[in-house]
């Protein structure tokens, strides 16, 4: 068994982060997402990685190497262009040379790794092996119909769902996968879809089996799906304080300092994650708040946010919630009159203010 990883496309619904960064490399809990994928196949016992990347960067291959830090062998498939799952599928056909796979979407996140879906998929002997998780908005997904316990069609974000079900990014393939992308045509929007390629399975004849994810599964595609993913990993978290408190500061609940951080007169709340060499000085940070390094929080209060590296909240008044903050983004006070909001913002940021 080996594994394909997707790591690719264009992150637009998560700009203006994505304008400068891949979104699988923005960190949940100060770990980027993709290692989450990756670990979660090399606990399954996978070494053999194909990692496809968009070609027009080499910030993942750079980024994360030759897969040795995790015991596994790391190989790197690059997209010319996103054109659909299915197209990613394709590119990696002699990569398996004929071994069937686990296909991952490296925005996925999965808690209790992915080994039960490969046994399941193993003692079913289908050609195709999907896994299942109910949502309330299935039209954002692909969209299994099932009938007697068998699924008879797949649909790419319908108007109409046939069930209450997502398609989760974690699918098992064997050989046949490749007759199926191999036979697509792109989509109304453009991309060989990967819903199309089930399709084209069970109306060829092949088995496709499943299996519903009971625990918590996620795409992190929003914004919202980044803090809530940041708060279930934040709240598993080991408490560790490698870093500075001093006397004045009160720390509560699960929370990891890294070393070198500086904790003065502040409240802490965990679950939180406060990186190496920040400084929190006369401030608050609440749960669910991960910290990057290098930040300084001075005089201010966040919680349920994620801070990035190199970030400066000094003297922030009202407290940041529900927020994402890039790398080297400055919230300060501002000291001169009239008293005014003064901004330096990239594109597409979004700002709200009372
Ligand atoms: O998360 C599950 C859903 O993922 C499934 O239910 C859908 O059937 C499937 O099409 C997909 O939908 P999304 O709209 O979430 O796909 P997205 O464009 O966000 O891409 C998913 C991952 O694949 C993401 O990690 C980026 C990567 N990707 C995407 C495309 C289109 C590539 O590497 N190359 C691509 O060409």
């Amino acid at each position: 068994m080996k594994a394909l990883i997707a790591s690719g496309g264009r992150g637009t619904r998560l700009r203006p982060i994505t304008h400068t960064q891949n979104k699988h490399l923005i960190p949940i809990a100060n770990k980027p997402i993709l290692f989450y994928a990756i670990e979660t196949v090399v606990e399954a016992g996978i070494r053999d990685i194909g990692i496809v990347y968009n070609a027009e960067s080499k910030e993942v291959p750079e980024f994360i190497g030759n897969g040795s830090k995790w015991g596994a062998n790391i190989s790197y498939l690059p997209q010319q262009k996103p054109g659909g799952l299915a197209q990613v599928v394709g590119l990696a056909e002699s990569f398996m040379a004929g071994e069937p796979f686990i296909f991952y979407l490296g925005d996925n996140m999965v808690v209790g790794g992915v080994k039960r879906f490969i046994d399941e998929y193993e003692r079913s002997k289908t050609n195709c092996f999907l896994t299942l998780a109910q949502v309330k908005d299935p039209e954002r997904f692909g969209v299994p119909e099932i009938k007697n316990g068998r699924i008879i069609g797949v649909e790419e974000k319908p108007k109409s769902p046939k069930s209450q079900y997502a398609v989760a990014g974690i699918y098992l393939y064997d050989k046949h996968i490749f007759e199926a992308v191999r036979s697509l045509k792109p989509s109304m929007r453009g991309e060989l879809e990967i819903s199309d390629a089930h399709q084209w399975l069970i109306d060829n004849g092949y088995s496709i089996g499943y299996t519903e994810i009971t625990g918590w599964w996620k795409d992190t595609g929003k914004p919202s799906d980044l803090l809530e993913a940041n708060r279930l990993i934040l709240d598993n978290i080991k408490p560790r304080i490698d870093g500075d408190v001093d006397k004045q500061s009160d720390v509560a609940g699960k929370v990891v300092i890294e070393a070198g951080a500086k904790i003065v007169n502040s409240k802490i709340r965990g679950p939180v994650i406060i990186g190496k060499d920040c400084v929190i000085e006369n401030s608050y940070v609440g749960p669910f708040t991960a910290i990057g390094s290098r930040t300084q929080i001075r005089h201010s209060e966040v919680e349920y946010s994620i801070v990035l590296d190199e970030c400066k909240i000094l003297s922030v008044h009202t407290r940041i919630e529900g927020s994402i903050l890039g790398h080297d983004v400055e919230i300060v006070e501002s000291n001169g009159k009239p008293r005014v909001h003064r901004f330096m913002i990239g594109d597409q940021s979004r700002i709200e203010i009372t």
